[in-house]
């Protein structure tokens, strides 16, 4: 066992893992984000998409020791009291999602995309998200739903603070608010544990 000290959605964990556990498994299983849904056994279908260190990556194709010492971002961290982030307010908006499996990671790669170019063209879209398959929707109206993102961002439109920062700690955590400069430890108690 391995221990690791990442944060993620604003809170810090400190865990023992295995050292061959993906970034994924670890976040599931072990710190209750289901919301980063696993879809394919090949590293093909960006659903397990998160942002780590600000970057979106593949949490199936990243050890759970790899990430320590980062901060994650899942699609459970986006919302705040603020709200909606926009991207998730423009996918509601536009319908973006059928079944709605692939969207966390859909939604996690947009928000990655836009950061990188916030002015996309339907192509850089298309090429920006091309690590993502939606097995039911087709993507017009995910490509129209990152438009209308983009350009509610570039409007000023607010991106929420995290929730578990602004709204409070997260079920299972200590009751103080984590600090931001020196976050403080989880015990090993009070995270989540696996979802059954
Ligand atoms: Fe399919 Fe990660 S679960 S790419
Ligand atoms: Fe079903 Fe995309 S909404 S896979």
């Amino acid at each position: 066992m391995t221990r690791i000290s990442i944060t993620v959605d604003g809170v810090r964990y400190d865990d023992d893992v295995q050292p061959r556990t993906l970034l994924v498994h670890h976040l599931r299983e072990q710190l209750g984000k289901v919301g980063t849904v696993v879809g394919c056994d090949t590293s093909n279908c960006g659903s397990c998409t998160v942002l780590m260190a600000g970057e979106s990556v593949k949490s199936c194709t990243v050890l759970a020791v790899q990430a320590d010492g980062t901060e994650i971002t899942t699609v459970e961290g986006l919302a705040g009291s603020g709200g909606l982030h926009p991207v998730q307010q423009a996918f509601h908006d536009r319908h973006a999602l059928q079944c709605g499996f692939c969207t966390p990671g859909m939604i996690m790669a947009a928000v990655d995309l836009i950061a990188e170019n916030p002015d996309p063209s339907d192509q850089e879209i298309r090429e920006g998200l091309e690590g993502n398959l939606c097995r039911c929707t087709g993507y017009q109206n995910i490509v129209r739903a990152v438009h209308d993102a983009a350009a509610a961002m570039r409007a000023g439109d607010a991106v929420p603070e995290p929730a578990s920062v602004s709204d409070g700690p997260m079920p299972g955590t200590p009751d103080a608010e984590p600090d931001a400069a020196e976050p403080t430890p989880v015990p090993v108690e009070a995270v989540p544990r696996p979802v059954p």
